[in-house]
């Protein structure tokens, strides 16, 4: 190892350790063949592996799907489960008493844990209660929650009677949680009094009032009481949880549900200004979360597994919910931040619960390494075992980091890429047989079958860089675009026709190594939380002041990408520094606190084509500080205007 830390950090490579690979699920030459047979015979793989759950009445197709003309994906499709019975049920005759959910609160002396029998029990009184105040089968329910172990019994319970939950990040501000509630025409919501994050209350309840304002087809509201704070109440529409479930009993019947069945909807940001309702089923992306965690995480019983993330972003739907518990696993909810009270939480809470496996996000790494090494070498982590990433590119520097310094050069990172619409990871280390490179995500998990192409469509074989696209459906996949099929065509399938497009940019290496480079599209990462650039601009233009915007992302130490944004304001407008720091409330109203621009750069024009295009690229460069290279300006309107941008960014 030493040899390589001469290396540059794109260039080292890090061995499986020996001993680790004897031990691991999978070493090289078990995935080599595992890899093989699940692209060249899909039936027979998928079939064999669709069995790791436990299936009320068994399928006999496997796979049907084409990613040609109408687009259709099934999996499973003829057999019956429910995902709160394979996450719960079917674990109680041997692991009754086992720790399901390990709670770690905001504040420090706040934990307890919860065993899947009391699961069972939590999630069947949730259940009952949801069927009380009149939720069906089919009918969505939008869950507006914290990081609380009723967030858990809430998503399951809605599994377990076949209704389809739809988790709205609680940074999310109410107009946005309102578009979200009419979208799917949900006329159900489960929130709570207030959440709590860094000792401070976060008002989610009064959000969702005002939410509802604009949601006629809302009907009923269940509130979980956490905090105790206070909060307005609606006669004939609030329902206190602690109240309905005082005469529920504590058993419930799992609904039978079709594989293709809906399990739940999550929004996610495109290159429009409108978020898409994701839909995933049941049978496909239960089989892939569940696998997906074992394999990569090198999942063995009794393990306690902490994924750092929030249940409202795919990856503690997948890797906090719904993989975990399918595998009977110890799955730690952490309500926190990573810096309160202090800048060691999470390696204080790694030594206090003697967590083996852990997985977070490169921001959060990239924040905590500014602190140095003592705050984590305050701490005994030799509980670790696997480190994780997940969200975003991760940096050599951080990746190296965590190696050394959390890790002690013993654990095996995995750095998982995928999407909300994957369902779970699609490239990926399984930790027992890929060598590690620092910032690639390595090689393709099963079945997921990629490839690179040209922005002229054309495949790009061996070492090259190019749009990422998958070829063929995993069970994982997201099935549609809740209410709009046409848009799932439209989004994913019409680029490159016949094949899935990621939207991320991709480099392959001559080992076969994939590293991701980020988004094509207007997409950026901000933090790990992805955004539409032209969400913050309608919510920018919807202010009375504002003529025209355009926002870009920049690089940022921290969040990895920031948000900048060109403003036009109207005619006879002068720009205030009062005038900038109004916009960025405004859009902190408007979307959410994860929207926050970083800048708002005021401009009275935008570079524009003679057509009335606006230059994105030009943008893109001045927001970098880039100005040696902006390419062609010959086809702009006015080329002046380039001059003017540069001179306002030397200011900034
Ligand atoms: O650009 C990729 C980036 O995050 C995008 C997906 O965002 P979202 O749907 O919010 O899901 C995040 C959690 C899975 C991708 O298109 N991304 C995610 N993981 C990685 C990544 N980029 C590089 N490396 C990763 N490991």
């Amino acid at each position: 190892m030493n040899d390589q830390q001469q290396a540059a950090p794109e260039q080292m490579v890090f061995p499986v350790p020996e001993d680790f690979a004897k031990a691991a699920k999978c070493d090289k030459a078990r995935y080599e063949e595992m890899y093989r047979r699940s692209v060249s015979d899909p039936d027979g793989f998928w079939g064999e592996h669709g069995k790791r759950l436990d299936w009320f009445s068994p399928y006999k197709t496997v796979k049907n799907t084409s990613f040609e003309n109408d687009v259709s994906i099934k999996w499973f499709e003829d057999g019956t489960l429910n995902a709160s019975y394979n996450c719960i049920d079917r674990h109680l005759p041997e692991k009754a008493n086992d720790v399901a959910l390990i709670w770690e609160g905001d504040n420090p002396a706040y934990h307890y844990s919860i065993t899947y029998q009391q699961l069972y029990i939590h999630v069947c009184r949730f259940a009952n209660v949801l069927k009380k105040m009149g939720v069906k089968k089919g009918d969505r329910v939008t869950l507006y929650m914290p990081m609380i172990v009723e967030t858990a019994y809430a998503m399951l319970a809605c599994a377990r009677i076949g209704a389809v939950h739809s988790i709205v990040f609680g940074g999310f501000s109410a107009e946005a949680l309102a578009g979200r509630i009419n979208d799917c025409k949900s006329e159900w919501a489960i929130t709570c009094d207030e959440g709590v994050r860094a000792g401070k209350s976060v008002p989610l309840k009064a959000n969702l009032d005002k939410a509802a304002e604009h949601c006629p087809g809302l009907k009923g509201v269940l509130v979980v009481r956490h905090t105790g704070g206070a909060v307005d109440w609606v006669e004939g529409r609030d329902i206190w949880y602690h109240d309905a479930a005082l005469d529920v009993s504590s058993a419930c019947e799992p609904e039978v549900m079709n594989a293709e069945d809906p399990l739940f909807i999550l929004y996610t940001s495109g290159s429009t200004g409108q978020p898409k309702g994701v839909l995933h089923t049941t049978g496909g992306y239960l089989v892939w979360a569940s696998m997906t965690h074992e394999y990569v995480f090198d999942y063995r019983p009794g393990e306690v597994y902490w994924c750092a993330a929030d249940v409202g972003w795919v990856t503690g739907h997948s890797y906090i919910i719904y993989g975990p518990l399918a595998n009977g696993a110890t799955s730690l909810m952490f309500e926190g931040v990573p810096t309160y009270p202090d800048v060691d939480r999470f390696w204080r809470v790694i030594a206090k619960h003697k967590v083996n496996i852990f997985y977070t996000a490169p921001t959060a790494l990239r924040a905590l390494m500014r602190e140095g090494d003592e705050p984590v070498e305050r701490h005994d982590l030799s509980s670790l075992r696997i480190l994780g990433s997940v969200g975003e590119p991760i940096n050599p520097e951080a990746w190296l980091w965590y190696h050394r310094v959390v890790g002690k050069e013993r654990c095996p990172i995995v750095d998982t890429w995928w999407q909300t619409e994957t369902g779970g990871m699609m490239i990926t280390p399984l930790p027992g047989a890929m060598d590690l490179k620092p910032g690639s995500a390595t090689k393709p998990f099963f079945g997921v079958q990629t490839a690179l192409v040209s922005s002229e469509g054309d495949l790009i074989e061996g070492a090259g860089e190019g749009n990422l696209v998958i070829t063929d459906s995993w069970p994982g996949q997201a099935r549609t675009v809740y209410g709009d099929h046409d848009r799932f065509i439209q989004t994913y399938f019409s680029t490159y026709k016949g094949l899935y497009f990621t939207g991320d940019g991709c480099r392959r290496d001559e080992d076969g190594y994939y590293w991701i480079t980020g988004r094509v599209d207007d997409v950026i990462n901000v933090s790990g939380h992805r955004m539409g650039t032209a969400e913050v601009e309608s919510a920018l233009v919807a202010h009375q002041l504002v003529a025209e915007a355009a926002v870009v992302g920049f690089p940022h130490d921290v969040k990895g990408q920031g948000i900048y944004c060109y403003v036009t304001l109207n005619a006879g407008l002068e720009p205030t520094d009062n005038l900038a720091k109004e916009l960025r409330q405004w859009v902190r109203t408007e979307i959410g606190p994860i929207a926050t621009p970083d800048h708002i750069h005021f401009t009275p024009a935008l570079p524009k084509t003679r057509s009335g295009k606006i230059m994105r690229r030009i943008l893109r460069k001045i927001a970098e500080n880039e100005f040696g290279n902006l390419g062609d300006t010959s086809t702009l309107a006015d080329p002046s205007v380039v001059d003017s941008l540069i001179e306002g960014r030397k200011v900034r």
